[in-house]
């Protein structure tokens, strides 16, 4: 209880903190957020340096980056080396695809009326695999979870999901959802974008191969910044992996994608398998 008030007493008057004039009411951060005056900063900082290449040596290039990956870790109980920043979830949500296979037979499941980010990755990717896109729609007074839940058997093969649906807010509840899908051997993809920031998510708990989410909502973040999280063992509780599990960060690693690199070189350290990129 006295947590609960606690919590209740920091929400109150964030206002100051950022760019909203006094006559503006502003609630439309499910579309994006308003802007925190420290990310502002943070970015006018950036572009500033980077109008002064001379200035920006070697060692600049990655701190940042490695901040921002382990602070999304460890926003939903990850670490940085399982974050790539990507510059939109269909982005993301298309690299994921790349990885996971599937065929006559498997169906992918998706909601009605889900973002079309979504939609269109895995309409592409049934039309090219020959799996059948399942769209789960919901009955008069049922809830997400129900829908889903029901929809959920071993013909299932990739389930990408929200934990809010993007319409209308309405809760997708993944914790009955994850084990539904591991029950029945589907990859299980997380679109956090509607929810991260504004609601807990634990991948440690849930256990998803993959989670994507923007960074311009509930994380009041800037535009063109989203992030993919890839589990180590992506697609090993389905069938319909393809290839190793831990060939998303391999084969997408630029090391590997540089053939004119030399291993031997001295400038390029020892390849670290993460998300990076
Ligand atoms: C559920 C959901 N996913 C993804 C996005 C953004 O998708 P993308 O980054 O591909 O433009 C939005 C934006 O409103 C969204 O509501």
């Amino acid at each position: 209880m006295a947590e609960t008030a606690e919590r209740a007493r920091q929400l109150t008057d964030q206002r100051a903190k950022f760019e909203v004039d006094d006559s503006v009411a502003y609630f439309n951060t499910a579309n994006l957020s308003p802007l925190l005056d420290s990310v502002r900063a943070a970015g006018e900082e950036a572009l500033a340096r980077r109008g002064k290449p001379w200035t920006i040596s070697p060692p600049d290039w990655f701190p940042d980056v490695e901040a921002l990956r382990g602070c999304f870790g460890r926003l939903i109980g990850a670490t940085g080396d399982d974050i790539a920043l990507v510059p939109a979830t269909s982005y993301g949500l298309a690299a994921v695809a790349r990885n996971l296979t599937a065929g006559p037979g498997d169906r992918v499941l998706v909601l009605d009326e889900e973002f079309p980010s979504n939609y269109y990755t895995w309409n592409r990717f049934a039309e090219r695999t020959g799996a059948e896109l399942l769209v789960v729609e919901r009955e008069p007074g049922q809830t997400w979870t129900e829908a889903v839940l029901d929809a959920i058997d071993e013909r299932v093969g990739i389930a990408s999901v929200p934990n809010v649906h993007w319409t209308n807010g309405a809760l997708v509840d993944l914790q009955r959802v994850a084990p539904a899908l591991r029950e029945a051997g589907s990859a299980f993809i997380i679109d956090a974008s509607q929810s991260l920031g504004a609601m807990p998510l634990d991948v440690a708990t849930l256990r998803p191969d993959a989670l994507v989410a923007v960074g311009y909502k509930w994380l009041l973040g800037p535009y063109s910044l989203g992030y993919l999280y890839l589990s180590s063992t992506i697609g090993t509780n389905t069938r319909r992996v393809r290839g190793a599990s831990t060939s998303v960060s391999e084969r997408t690693s630029s090391s590997r994608r540089c053939p004119w690199r030399r291993s031997n070189s001295s400038w390029i350290g020892p390849f670290r398998a993460s998300r990076r990129r």
